[in-house]
């Protein structure tokens, strides 16, 4: 099977040829249609916690990055609980000496994927997992955002920040978006309140439409800072630590208001996100695709910060 590898985070991703194991039965081996780009996926190659995670737990050299993925399961173990030709999305986890889904093919378990049905294509379907699992676990696992409420939304354009506003919708909440002039009217499309943050203190101009029951931290405390954020909240609402900096460990440690959240894609948490898509709740928007010879350049452009949506490598 073909590989994006990186060897340091100062050379560029190459891709090589890796051997194919025999699956155990309780496995799937999946051909990777799509591949979603996360910020994570360059950043664990730079260092962080993640990346010494990876060290100690993951699957060994070489490294293989990458967490998001859509395909078709092309193998399955006597246990494997899918049979072939079955379309799913998933991600891998590097705990469970998996490589990473920079690959024409993974091998995963049945409770990392979710089917995908007939209605929702591969490269959508790509899109959704930390991005929209990430969302979901802010909005209906440390909260359960209901109609009525109001979610406030720090990075509205992203990968995330566009799965958090469509999720918000779709469970009958108001989201509030926060973003540059350029995305003001992509934000208002998902009908949500966008406020563009290069005309003034953005928090201060959400003070007008919160209380918020979550706010989604998808920036970092030092461009909106916590306790600016904390002062919106309702008296049960969070800040979702989303992105979180060594200044925020002392408020999430001893402040119930104050969250993190690794977005952890599986089954369980994908299954109503993949539904919701066939639905034409949740839509996808791609900005670029890469082919795997390709995969540094989609991490230059995740690098800048600007990117709509979302990024996907066909592999
Ligand atoms: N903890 C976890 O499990 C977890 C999971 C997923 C993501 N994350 C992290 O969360 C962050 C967002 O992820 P993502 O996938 O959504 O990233 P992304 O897709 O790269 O987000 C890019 C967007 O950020 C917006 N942005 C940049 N500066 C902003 C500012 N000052 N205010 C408001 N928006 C701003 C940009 O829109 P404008 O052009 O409009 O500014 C751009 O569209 C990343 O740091 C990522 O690593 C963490």
């Amino acid at each position: 099977m073909r590989v994006a590898i990186s060897k340091s985070h100062t050379e560029p991703l190459a891709v090589i040829e890796l051997p194919s194991r025999p699956l155990r039965d309780d496995e799937l081996r999946v051909k990777v249609a799509a591949i979603g780009v996360n910020p994570v996926d360059w950043k664990m190659r730079e260092g962080g916690p993640l990346h010494f995670a990876y060290t100690f737990l993951g699957p060994g050299k070489p490294f293989v990055p990458g967490i998001d993925f859509a395909g078709e399961v092309i193998e399955a173990g006597k246990n494997g609980g899918l049979a072939v030709g079955t379309r799913v999305v998933g991600g891998t986890d590097f705990s469970r000496k998996q490589h990473g889904s920079y690959a024409s093919e993974v091998i995963v378990k049945r409770d990392q994927v979710a089917v995908v049905p007939d209605a929702v294509s591969l490269e959508d379907a790509a899109c959704l997992p930390v991005p929209a699992v990430t969302a979901w676990m802010a909005m209906r696992e440390h909260q359960k955002i209901a109609s009525g409420d109001k979610v406030l939304v720090l990075g509205a354009a992203g990968g995330v920040g566009l799965s958090a506003m469509q999720i918000a919708k779709m469970l009958g909440a108001q989201a509030v978006g926060v973003c540059s002039s350029r995305n003001v009217s992509l934000v208002e499309g998902e009908g949500a309140i966008a406020i563009d943050y290069t005309r003034g203190d953005a928090l201060e101009a959400a003070r007008a439409h919160g209380p918020y029951q979550v706010i989604l931290q998808l920036v970092g405390s030092d461009v909106y800072p916590l306790a600016k954020c904390r002062a919106l909240l309702t008296p049960t609402g969070t800040v979702e630590m989303v992105v979180s900096q060594p200044g925020d460990y002392l408020s999430i440690a001893f402040l119930p208001s104050v969250r993190t959240l690794l977005g952890a894609p599986n089954q369980k948490r994908l299954e109503p996100l993949v539904e919701a898509m066939a639905k034409g709740q949740l839509k996808a928007r791609i900005e670029a695709r890469f082919s795997l010879e390709d995969a540094e350049k989609a991490h230059e452009k995740s690098r800048s910060g600007k990117v709509v949506g979302k990024l996907l490598i066909v592999p």
